[in-house]
Formats: structure tokens, sequence, C-alpha cells
């Protein structure tokens, strides 16, 4: 039995559905331009039994998939769990098995294993489409391999045992030039340990390079950032322990009291000329984009003050606060020539904003001129009595880093956005030329509306309605037909007697 109404499991929008789906010739509003042929792919997760523990992070739910394949304008839909060894543990035992988040020793007894941690992860993070392959992401574990066109989980995947972290990121980079992909795994050796493990793999799946560092303290090497001639990390306030496991707590709690390190780690290196260079507490869950300037590196971010999950209590037991909990869109400037450890930070504009930036993923790791984002725009409305007390995120936006220019959509006044995708025109359009595209929830009508936007002039294209609410997105990506071996979606099966 399955029984929630003692656990804290959301209500309303985000409450568990827990069924797979098909939904064949979606809902179709305006006109999808016939050159978009791909998929949007999300990964997320909910509650398919409820957690051990109502203090557990949503972050531990169970991973789920789901894709709109989009071709000549037309959409199909498909949602499924990821099929993790905990996933089929739970099922088996019909009951969450699992305690709370990235602590083994809370796991039941049947499931506990203190060596091989990541056989309790949920992969409910990030996709990625890698070498025509797809993959979910959580950054405890390794990539579970999916089947892009049935959404079939294949499973964990190491690439020929080439890669030997015991973790991978759920932000892996792509080089634009090289083609190659840049990915690691901190706690890389096992539970707190401070090895970051940091690999280049090239699209056919051959490990090309293996660079290990240590990192200052074990933190929440959640993101990374590129540049031509740098891996870039940071790391910041949310610490972990053995002794904190073993107490029975959650991996993370936040110390606002520790710096924020970041860690400049040659590319063409071994790793033992890492650089870590030192500045005020803040939180960087996520980065957009880096790039080298002569002898200086330049990193953007959105960055916080500090903790942005309440569910992530503070070490010192103060309350949550939500205020240095806000984002703005930051610049640091890295002197590679100079000696010290320090380095400038420059809030670019003081707008509260979602820190799921993206930018033309043409540009990752370069010189590049536009900011992707969402964001709560104050000026639009927002009706609470069809749409209820729900966290409001209703614009997307485009911030011009040359001239400081924003440019908004708003997507409706029942809605929230999740995080956007960026899709370029074609392969040699300029720089911000081609769509977004992106999930919004309706509150009013309870159900999950996909967006498709055209980024230079932020005006809507067409909108394809699901009707259901859907499983909450952690991260989702648009990826084409060259990067995915997509077929297209067969006419849904009928094995009965036809009429003659
Ligand atoms: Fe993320």
């Amino acid at each position: 039995m399955v029984d929630f109404t003692n656990g804290p499991a959301p209500a309303g929008f985000l409450s568990p559905q827990r069924f797979e789906a098909d939904i064949y010739d979606c809902e179709v509003e305006g006109a999808i331009p016939k050159d978009l042929n791909g998929a949007f792919v999300r990964v997320g997760g909910e509650w398919f039994y409820p957690p051990s523990r109502p203090d557990d992070s949503p972050f531990s739910t169970d991973g789920y998939i789901s894709s709109f394949r989009i071709r000549d304008g037309i959409v199909d839909f498909r949602g499924r769990w990821v099929q993790t060894p905990r996933f089929r543990n739970n099922l088996e035992a019909r009951k969450q098995l699992y305690g709370v988040y990235r602590n083994p020793f809370t796991h039941d007894d049947s499931v506990r294993d203190l060596e091989r941690p990541y056989l309790a992860t949920v992969a409910n993070t990030s996709p990625l489409a890698f070498g025509g392959k797809l993959y979910a992401l959580k950054e405890d574990a390794h990539p579970y391999e999916i089947d892009p066109n049935t959404l079939e989980t294949l499973g964990p995947w190491d690439f020929d045992g080439q890669y030997k972290a015991q973790t991978f990121s759920a932000h892996p980079k792509i080089d634009p030039v090289s083609g190659d992909m840049i990915c690691y795994g901190y706690e890389a050796t096992g539970t707190c340990t401070d090895d970051l493990w940091i690999y280049t793999i090239s699209p056919d799946g051959q490990v090309k390079s293996e660079v290990k560092v240590k990192v200052p303290y074990v933190s929440t090497l959640h993101d990374m950032v590129l540049t031509q001639k740098y891996f870039i990390f940071p790391v910041y306030g949310y610490v972990t322990s053995m002794e904190r496991l073993r107490e029975g707590h959650l991996h993370w709690a936040f110390d606002k009291n520790m710096p924020t390190y970041w860690g400049m780690v040659r590319r063409d290196g071994d790793g033992s000329d890492a650089r870590w260079f030192k500045g005020p507490a803040s939180v960087v869950m996520h980065t957009i984009n880096a790039f080298d300037d002569g002898d200086k590196v330049i990193v953007d971010a959105p960055i916080s003050d500090g903790n942005p999950f309440p569910f992530f209590p503070q070490v010192d037991g103060s309350p949550w606060d939500p205020v240095a909990a806000r984002h703005t869109i930051r610049r640091l400037t890295f002197d590679m020539a100079s000696s010290g450890d320090s380095y400038v930070e420059q809030i670019l504009d003081p707008t509260d904003v979602v820190d799921l930036a993206r930018v033309d993923d043409r540009f990752n790791s370069l010189p590049y001129r536009y900011v992707y984002s969402s964001m709560n725009d104050p000026e639009q409305p927002f009706d609470r009595d069809r749409a209820g007390n729900n966290r409001v995120v209703n614009s997307y936006f485009r911030y011009d880093l040359q001239t400081g220019e924003w440019r908004k959509f708003f997507a409706g006044d029942v809605h929230s956005l999740q995080e956007v995708s960026f899709i370029p025109r074609s392969a040699n359009a300029p720089e911000g030329d081609g769509y977004l595209i992106g999930t919004a929830s309706n509150y009013a009508d309870m159900r999950t509306e996909l967006v498709i936007v055209d980024a230079v002039e932020m005006e809507q294209l067409a909108r394809v309605y699901l009707p259901f609410r859907h499983t909450a997105q952690v991260h989702g990506r648009w990826y084409n037909n060259q990067e995915l071996p997509l077929a297209d979606s067969p006419i849904p099966e009928y094995t009965g007697r036809r009429q003659t």
C-alpha cells in the first residue's frame, strides 16, 4: 500500500502521479518550426514510495525521464521511470527501503552498502546526449544509459571500464571546438572523500585524459565551467563528514563561514599545478560560461551569498535566509599571471534570477554574448485565485552581456516556467539566432505545457499541451536528430481483429 497522507510528498501540482505515459500526437497551438527535428528531454523525479523521513530532500525522489519528440511540426510524448537498483529494490519490497539524501547509514539493512553508495542513486538530475547515446545523470553514481526512443533503462555505463571515478557529474561539458566531453566525479573514491577526478572523453567513447586533484574541503561540486585552457571548479559552503552521516543527517549542511574556492586546473596538465583561488562565502550551484582573455580567465555564474535550499540545514542552527538565497548574474575575473589567490567578483545586474541559465552551447568555453534563464518578473500578473499560492517563475529572459539589454517572454498568469534550453536555428546561424524551449506548469488547468519561443524576438511560436501535470523537472535539454539516433514515433500498436 502506498500512503502519502503522513509523508512530506508535495501536495497540489507536484504531488506524485506514479504513472508512465505515452501521448501520441500531442495537442499543439501555433506552429512549431519545421526545421526542428529532435527531442526535448527532461530528467526529474517524484516519490514512487514516500520518503523514509519527513526532512528528506526532494533530491532523493525516484528518477524519471521524459521526451517531447518533435519533427515536422508534430509532437509525441513519452515518460518512463529510470530503473535504478534502488527503484527495483523498492518495487520488490513494495516500500521505501532507503534513508535520507546520500546517507548510506540510514538505508534499510537489506540494501545498506557503505562500500558502494552509488547503488542507491536515483538518477534524477539531468539528461546527457553524447556520442549518439542518451543518459540520465546524478552526481552520486555513473550515468544510466537510456534508449533515446523507448526511454527504456539500459543500465549504468563506465565507458568500458575506462571511467574509474565512482561518481559522475550531472553537468559535464561538451567542448564545441574538439567535440570532446569533459566530465568529472567528486567524492570520486567513496563517500566524503576529497578526490576530484576529471576526464576528457572523445565522442567515440575513448577516455583521452584522467586528471586527479584534491579539493580544499568536501563540498557540492554540482557544476563546473570550462575554458579552452582550464577546467574550473567552484567549492562552496555545503559541508559534510562521515561523522555527520553516522549521526543520520542529510549529506549536506550549509556553513556560512566557509570560504568559496575556485579551482583552476590546466586542461593540458596532470593536476599537480591546480590553483585554488579564495573568496567570500557564496553558493555557485550552477555556472553560465567561461573563457580565456589573455592571462585572465573570465567566469560568469548566477551566484547567491547564502544557501538556496531550505531543506539543507544551516550548521549553526540558524533559520534559512531567503534573501541570501537570491541569485544575481556575476562575473569573476582571475588573473592567472598573478601569484596571489584572490579574484575580482562583479555583480553584472542586480536582478533576482533563477540560477538555471543557459548559453548557445556552440560558444561554451569561448567568448560569448547572450545569457538565457528565467525569472519572476514582478511587473507581470499572477492570478492566485486560479493558480493558488504556488512558486512563480513567469518569464524567460535574454540578457545581452555587450549592451546590458534585457528581453523577456512572459509565459502566462497561471504559469511557472522550468529550465530553458536554447536551440540554434542552424549549425551556422549567428550566436543567439534560434529558439528557446522548455516546460511550464499551468497551475490553474493542472497540466504541463511545452513552450517554444523565438530567441531573438522573445515571442511565442508554439505551445504543446500535455493532458496532465507532469513530474517535476530538474534539468531539461534539447537534442537534435544529429545528436541522438531518433526514430519517428510508431503508430500505437494494435494487435486485435480488424474490421474487413
Ligand atoms: Fe544542476
